[in-house]
């Protein structure tokens, strides 16, 4: 049995044939069941229909407004009501810190990965996710790791949940439908979801194989980026994150849920579905986004702007303007510079670059086999040279200068403020291509004194 709940009021949008809320942050509120969200207080001497109430806390009690998350569920059983939990194998996940018996060192080469191999038959989300690598550590709620995903299989009969860091799932290959607590999100390539720190969640297949990205952010979760000089609006527009409507299913029986906790994966088998959440009202909530909305902002004199003017969410850290990690969409958009090399410039970054590739081509990198393809990765991390290949730096340095709209692919960036290390699966892959530098060779001198 399961019931879909009527969103509030005028923030309802639908997409996709799910129902959702409108809202960057906003202080949402849903119930699947009318009158199972209490009015005028959080917790009630007896919550409506026999609920119970509790609160997930995504910030410390204390944390001013701006930074301060929370969610109130009203569920058919409390969350703590579940037996131990034991751990289970890690699979091909790991965690921060990186680098010990089990990882490589890090790396200061330019490095390029293919799709990963197809998935074993019978793989799930959670079975499919394979960890390349990250910085800071899980238990110090710093840096973040990148993961990518393979899978033929729908999880049933079980949950995942993240303790160590929020997820931004990024699909390049099929959709998903996320089974959440609170509700349902729908996420195909093209566009993100959040799942914040905790959230427990079931991921089913909409498409027979998918494939994706998955950022884990150990560190502050993602805020919209401050816009500044460019003023109210832009870049992703917070009307067009979409949280969902409450929506819960009352199972009776078997469910295993996965809890992925200072880096190893830990399982407990409820005697019911913990997806039980009935009404629910909070900031604290996962969200998709579609990056086909970003507000692509550029030059229309010279030069092009740094990519940070691409970023689409952003985890601060202490320091002001130096985030944990961004997320950075390179959408379709238009040149127009004038006298400009119009790719992204070369470049060392004392910030460290995971780049994906979501469809199309990316404009600093030949596209087709054996290059940047969709589904495969690139990572330069601290300060190692990069830039557009040979082929890209010919045809931009002689190309007439027309305005010109690039519009055949979407790929992304992960900027972090710290160097990736690899797990040793990512650094010994089959996967992991031989001669990426070759892309660098044959720059011709042009300098003649
Ligand atoms: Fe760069």
């Amino acid at each position: 049995m399961s019931g879909t709940g009527t969103g509030n009021e005028q923030a309802r949008k639908t997409a996709g044939g799910l129902e959702y809320l409108s809202g960057f942050g906003n202080e949402h509120s849903s119930e699947a069941v009318p009158g199972a969200l209490p009015v005028g207080r959080n917790s009630p001497q007896r919550a409506p229909l026999g609920l119970y109430a509790e609160q997930l806390s995504g910030s410390a009690f204390t944390e001013p407004r701006r930074a301060n998350r929370r969610s109130w569920l009203y569920r058919i059983r409390p969350s703590a009501a579940h037996p131990p939990f034991a751990r289970i194998g890690n699979g091909g996940l790991d965690g921060a810190p990186f680098g010990g018996a089990e990882g490589a060192v890090p790396d200061p080469n330019r490095l390029r990965w293919d799709p990963l191999p197809e998935p074993a038959e019978g793989t799930d989300f959670l079975a499919g996710l394979w960890t390349l690598g990250g910085n800071g550590d899980a238990t110090q709620r710093t840096g973040m790791a990148i993961h990518l995903y393979a899978a033929d299989t729908s999880m049933t009969d079980r949950v995942f949940s993240d303790a160590d860091g929020e997820l931004l799932i990024v699909p390049e290959l099929g959709g998903l439908l996320l089974r959440t607590e609170f509700g349902l999100l729908s996420v195909a390539p093209g566009q993100v979801a959040l799942i914040p720190r905790g959230v427990r969640f079931r991921v089913e297949l909409l498409d027979p194989v998918v494939r994706g990205y998955v950022c884990e952010n150990y560190g502050q979760p993602f805020v919209l980026p401050d816009l500044g000089p460019i003023g109210a609006n832009g870049l992703a527009n917070p009307r067009d994150f979409l949280a969902p409507v409450a929506a819960y299913e009352d199972v009776e029986g078997p469910v295993e849920v996965v809890n992925k906790f200072c880096g190893n994966l830990w399982s407990a088998t409820y005697d019911h579905s913990p997806l039980d959440v009935v009404a629910w009202h909070g900031n604290y909530v996962p969200y998709v986004y579609d990056l086909h909305r970003f507000n692509v902002i550029g030059s229309i004199s010279y030069d092009h702007p740094d990519p940070s003017i691409f970023t689409v969410l952003t985890s601060p850290s202490d320091t002001p303007g130096l985030a944990g990690v961004d997320f950075v969409v390179f959408a379709p958009r238009w040149l127009v510079g004038e006298d400009t090399f119009r790719p992204p410039y070369f470049h060392r970054n004392v910030m460290s670059e995971y780049m994906g590739l979501i469809e199309g081509a990316y404009d600093a990198k030949t596209a087709g086999k054996g290059g940047f393809v969709p589904g495969g990765g690139s990572l330069h991390n601290m300060m190692s040279a990069h830039g557009p290949d040979r082929d890209t730096f010919d045809r931009a340095s002689a190309a007439e200068l027309r305005p010109q709209k690039i519009d055949d692919g979407l790929a992304f960036m992960f900027e972090t403020r710290w160097p990736v290390t690899l797990t040793r699966q990512a650094a010994e892959a089959d996967h992991l291509q031989a001669r990426y530098d070759d892309v660098w060779q044959g720059l011709e001198r042009h300098f003649r004194p």
